[in-house]
């Protein structure tokens, strides 16, 4: 009898497939599972109801088209029928979605999504694409998903500026690279692209009336190896690795951009991180070096320990020379000709001022500006850029470092990335403020052991990034658009490393630009992240398993070294060895601190699930549990 009815159960598995909760990130702001589902097939059809959703709807159509691998047509009709993907634009607004939410609702007769802009459609289609996306275990051929339970969503993001930024100057990657981007961030419901174009490394944007920016300035000599270490030009070596977006590229992108309801804010960093430009224009610094070039990624800089740095090259605009402030008015002109959105970031971060300091000009100009301290040059720069990128018809936002002049105008838009200190101090002053903290929201750090991972120079791991909290206390809400992670790319060299750092950490960052902080659970993201993995494995989407590792810290006290080890995931069983064994399911299991003996001891140790090994062995000697004591 017992088994009669589990193969009713079996039976009817789709059904119990159906109920499994549906694994979404960002997570909405309410999901009703109900009984039942839909299933798509091929006289499946896409409709919409108001002419100005034409393209969403086609766009959602192919979208979902591919995963089904289904035709769906895509039709405009007036009223709904049974077997479609109804999208709906409400002709009375719904108060609760604002601009960019949804309504979701999937029953045995068919889908619809209502929203009151297209990019709430869009949205909603994002939700849905996850429902079907096919799954597969690593190595497996995926089918696709047709069915998927009853339930209604109802959804709205928490913040309007969902950023992410990615830096094609310390590496170049092609306009189709970056249409890839585009698309993995808007499947988060990320709306914002902020687009790293100009550094050291290279200058990646034609600007038609300074050419030699790509001529000269998108080319450097090729290295790789660890930025920062990498040989020096040689002289008369060709500077063969690089490449730029030409004017027409960038229309494509910002197209392509909007209509996944992607804002682009480029960026062009000045008055430092300018080699690219000024190895185009040597004129526009204070040195006039005409042997500069743009950096392979060579020890240019020297860093201290006060946080404190010295370029060893000149690298910063000259900000009492006209001529820059000329160049900077073509420059700026062209950009905001070219992306539609508000805002044109330029830069502002890690500007050294040690040149400026010897210069004349400088002097002279700080003197006939009563200023006492260099820094407030740069609020002179500041200033007089902010005013061009007004003149264009722009809002100015910079890196925090904007606010240390004393100088900055109210109008400009902080992004905090030294922490959330700037943020939260350009909030006060009654600035606008993204929140983009380096301990939270580096994707270009290790997101593991340093041992494990690629190097680089600091760490943040998957649950830290789900961690953050971009309003913090005493902070009115008001002045927070919102955050961004950043994908700085000095380590990266291809798309597919790119995706590495990308993935997990920004499926939990995407959870915090967009979900209710009252829906945000560490351990309810898991699951979801593990069915995201699967997804991705299915999409051919690289990401990181580090998040599995074991996460060991020490301390050294009275000479006696003590170890810890910790899980970011629940439910991993840590197996460890300090005798030479490879450590397995009858090591010891980690329950509490360990003295490490003395000697010239190593640490194992593997993490288990279910009795399966799921992270990746984990190997320390002596030395390095000694050198990460605390
Ligand atoms: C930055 O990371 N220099 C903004």
């Amino acid at each position: 009898m017992r088994i009669h009815i589990l193969w009713a159960f079996l039976l009817v598995g789709g059904t119990a497939l159906a109920q499994e909760a549906p694994h979404l990130i960002p997570q909405p702001v309410s999901l009703t599972s109900l009984a039942g589902q839909f299933t798509l097939n091929k006289t499946t059809a896409v409709t919409y109801n108001a002419a100005e959703t034409a393209d969403v709807a086609a766009l959602i159509g192919q979208q979902l088209g591919r995963l089904t691998a289904l035709e769906l047509p895509v039709r405009r009709v007036s009223g709904g029928s049974i077997n479609t993907i109804v999208l709906v634009i409400n002709s009375v607004a719904d108060p609760r979605l604002g601009q960019e939410g949804y309504r979701l609702s999937t029953g045995p007769k068919g889908i619809t999504i209502t929203a009151n802009q297209p990019a709430g459609l869009f949205y909603g289609a994002q939700t849905l694409a996850q429902l079907l996306a096919p799954v597969a275990a690593p190595g497996a051929v995926a089918e696709p998903r047709l069915s998927i339970p009853a339930m209604q969503v109802l959804d709205y993001p928490r913040f309007s500026w969902r950023g992410t930024m990615f830096d094609v100057s310390r590496h170049f990657f092609p306009k189709a690279v970056v249409l890839q981007f585009i698309d993995d961030i808007a499947r988060l419901k990320i709306n914002t692209f902020h687009w790293h174009l100009s550094d050291d490394q290279g200058w990646r944007i034609e600007i038609k009336s300074r050419p030699k920016l790509t001529s000269v300035g998108a080319w450097r000599v090729p290295r790789t190896g660890y930025f920062g270490e990498r040989p020096d030009p040689k002289p008369g070596e060709a500077a063969t690795y690089g490449g730029f977006y030409t004017q027409a590229d960038i229309r494509e992108v910002v197209q392509y951009a909007l209509a996944r309801h992607v804002t682009i804010v480029p960026e062009i960093d000045v008055p430092g991180h300018s080699l690219a430009a000024i190895a185009a224009y040597p004129n526009l610094s204070c040195t006039q070096d005409t042997t500069a070039r743009v950096n392979p990624g060579t020890k240019f800089s020297e860093w201290y320990d006060n946080g404190t740095f010295k370029m060893l090259l000149d690298n910063s605009l000259n900000p009492a020379d006209e001529a820059v402030y000329a160049f900077l008015d073509d420059v700026f002109g062209e950009v905001a000709g070219l992306f539609p959105g508000t805002y044109i970031h330029a830069g502002g971060d890690e500007c050294y001022k040690g040149y400026w300091e010897k210069n004349p000009a400088c002097q002279a100009l700080m003197k006939a500006q009563n200023m006492t301290h260099v820094e407030e040059l740069q609020g002179y720069f500041m200033n007089r850029v902010e005013n061009i990128i007004q003149s264009k018809g722009k809002r100015m936002l910079g890196w925090d470092e904007i606010l240390e002049s004393g100088r900055l105008s109210p109008t400009a838009t902080v992004m905090s990335w030294r922490g959330m200190k700037g943020g939260i101090e350009a909030a006060k002053k009654g600035h606008d403020v993204v929140m983009s903290p380096g301990n939270f929201a580096y994707l270009d750090l290790m997101q593991g052991d340093r041992t494990l991972e690629p190097r680089v120079y600091n760490s943040v791991l998957l649950k830290t990034s789900y961690s953050l909290e971009p309003v913090p206390d005493g902070v009115d809400s008001a002045r927070i658009l919102g955050a961004q992670a950043n994908l700085w790319t000095e380590q990266i060299p291809t798309y597919f490393h790119a995706q590495y750092m990308l993935f997990p950490r920004l499926w939990a960052l995407s959870e915090v630009f967009w979900s209710p902080k009252s829906q945000r659970n560490w351990a309810g993201f898991v699951p979801r992240m593990e069915a995201h993995m699967r997804r991705a494995e299915a999409a051919g989407v690289n990401y990181s398993r580090a998040a599995y590792d074991p996460v060991v810290a020490t301390t050294l006290a009275d000479g006696k070294l003590t170890l810890m080890i910790d899980t970011e995931l629940p439910g991993l069983d840590v197996f460890y060895s300090l005798d030479d064994t490879v450590p397995g399911r009858y090591s010891p299991r980690y329950t509490q601190p360990l003295n490490v003996p003395e000697g010239n001891v190593t640490l194992r140790a593997i993490t288990y699930r279910n009795g399966q090994p799921v992270g990746r062995p984990l190997t320390l000697t002596r030395d390095e549990l000694q050198k990460r004591a605390k």
